[in-house]
């Protein structure tokens, strides 16, 4: 690839930078800025012309925002003839919007992959989709890297039983058992659409005396890793671990992880984490090797 330049929105600056490292070259330079009235202002400030250009921007919070000013860049690179301009998202906020759950609701997902195309951006590089839902939302291609390897490196054990903690990610616990060569044991977990209240009511195996490792894509409320962990507890878990890429840690989800009797919660740096949301539990590994070898 000729030239290539990478680009940084403001939601994940350190994770732009370490993929940079990784690829042994600089940021590109832009000024994004906000107007007093609070609109984002984005002002590259060098020729990208004919380049093949990166702009990595998670659509974390506050995701209309980082939304907004992902496709100023992918329009205003576009307009300086950039020959390719990929978005990288490593975390696709909106992506749990994936179908109108209740009739009145928009299908959030895709309204977003639209504005994503319609910036002008060629290709999207992602991790760990929430759902593959989204990837026919796009009419452009769309990579998805997953972090599998990376999270059963970090863990570092061989003798655990995976949890699934729900129907929905049942695929994605059982790909990872088979990979880690482990037993899988099945949780029914529901979720009031209205309250957002999660309970979970079965299991398919037992976990007494054993220790256990949560699977998942998403830390996002908390309401999943603390009920999860409460019902394996109680049904006689050892050590439990807590595994998920993405930690959107909304509300209180940090006080709630900080007080559970989770061992270990391990997530990546998909979305930044700033340091009042650090916990002695948390491990947080980096996904910028991935990043940089699918680029
Ligand atoms: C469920 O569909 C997902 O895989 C996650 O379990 C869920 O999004 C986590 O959300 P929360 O932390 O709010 O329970």
């Amino acid at each position: 690839m000729k030239n290539p330049v990478l680009f940084s929105g403001t939601s994940n600056a350190p994770l732009a930078q370490a993929v940079a490292g990784k690829l042994h070259i600089s940021l590109g330079s832009v000024e994004i800025t906000r107007f007093l009235d609070g609109e984002c202002r984005v002002f590259i400030q060098e020729s990208v012309e004919g380049k093949h250009v990166f702009v990595l921007q998670s659509l974390s919070f506050v995701a209309d925002q980082h939304l907004v000013e992902l496709c100023l860049l992918g329009a205003a690179l576009k307009d300086l003839k950039a020959s390719q301009v990929t978005a990288v998202i490593p975390w696709m906020g909106y992506s749990k919007q994936d179908k109108a759950f209740r009739r009145g609701e928009a299908v959030s997902a895709q309204l977003v992959a639209q504005f994503i195309e319609t910036a002008g951006f060629d290709r999207v590089v992602t991790i760990e989709l929430h759902s593959q839902n989204v990837v026919p939302f796009f009419h452009i291609p769309v990579t998805e890297v997953s972090t599998e390897h990376l999270l059963a490196r970090a863990l570092n054990r061989k003798d655990f039983i995976v949890i699934s903690p729900d129907r929905g990610g049942k695929s994605r616990s059982e790909n990872f058992a088979k990979n880690v060569r482990l037993p899988i044991v099945y949780l029914d977990k529901s979720r009031d659409l209205t309250t957002g209240a999660v309970s979970v009511t079965g299991i398919s195996g037992s976990v007494v005396d054993r220790d256990v490792v949560i699977y998942d894509d998403i830390i996002n409320t908390g309401a999943t890793a603390i009920k999860t962990s409460e019902f394996l507890r109680a049904r006689g878990a050892k050590k439990i671990f807590f595994l998920a890429t993405h930690a959107v840690f909304a509300g209180d989800a940090v006080s709630q992880l900080t007080r559970s009797s989770i061992d270990r919660v391990i997530v990546t740096d998909t979305i930044a984490i700033p340091k009042q949301k650090m916990f002695d539990a948390l491990q947080i590994v980096s996904v910028a090797p991935l990043i940089a070898n699918a680029l």
